[in-house]
């Protein structure tokens, strides 16, 4: 498994103000968009392409196109769907899978409430999407299913990690072809399992439920 942390100014600066408490929920969830095209260009840096050769009005060249069969796009519900549109719009040919996941706020547990995903996953390359990676509990299921299912290799994109979470899905996914993708990796969890100093509940400040 691999680990990047994308270091750019620019994920900074928007990172800033989507942990700021007084952002609004319009501006907040423009922000994930924009946060995500960014973390898109890092996390698809392994996209796999075939070459094809094409007529420019000049001449003659080779090129490359999105292979197939296509990536598929897992956002994870609900915070995960702010991040699909930046997503797609970089890899417009992508499908695109759900799968709904929800912590329980006691144990920390995550279930599984919603699926929608092929059945068969082989030869696949698939991109999962979720700002927060904070146990890791979700994440660790999330891909774990993927490769049940025979994805070939998983890149995660998250816009938060907590070092703990980090540790946790290093230690789950060691040796399996998986990426994750990182924005930042903040201080640490909190005894209510949130990133410390975070921004809160993404799925909430998305979704206007505060
Ligand atoms: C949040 C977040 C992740 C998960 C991270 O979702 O979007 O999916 O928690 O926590 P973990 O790393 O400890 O598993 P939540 O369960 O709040 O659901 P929501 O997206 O519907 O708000």
């Amino acid at each position: 498994m691999r680990v990047h942390v994308a270091d750019h100014p620019l994920i900074t600066h928007k990172l800033t103000v989507l942990r700021d408490r007084e952002t609004p929920s319009p501006v907040f969830r423009s922000l994930v968009e924009e946060l995500m095209t960014l973390l898109a260009y890092e996390g698809t840096r392994g996209v796999r392409v075939t070459e094809v050769e094409i007529e420019t009005p000049v001449a003659v060249t080779t090129g490359v196109r999105i292979a197939e069969p296509k990536p598929l796009i897992v956002p994870i519900l609900r915070a995960g769907l702010g991040m699909l549109e930046g997503m797609v719009k970089l890899l417009p040919s992508a499908e695109v899978g759900f799968l709904g996941m929800a912590r329980d706020e006691e144990t920390l547990q995550p279930t599984t409430y919603a699926e929608r995903l092929p059945d068969d996953l082989s030869n696949r390359q698939c991109f999962v999407l979720d700002p927060m990676l904070a146990t890791g509990g979700s994440l660790i299921a999330a891909i774990d299913f993927l490769l049940a299912r025979g994805a070939t290799d998983v890149t995660a994109i998250c816009i938060l990690a907590a070092p703990e979470g980090l540790k946790a899905v290093e230690e789950a996914l060691r040796g399996r072809e998986v990426t994750v993708v990182l924005g930042a990796v903040d201080e640490r969890l909190n005894e209510h399992g949130f990133i410390v100093p975070g921004l809160g509940d993404a799925g909430d400040r998305l979704y206007g439920t505060v």
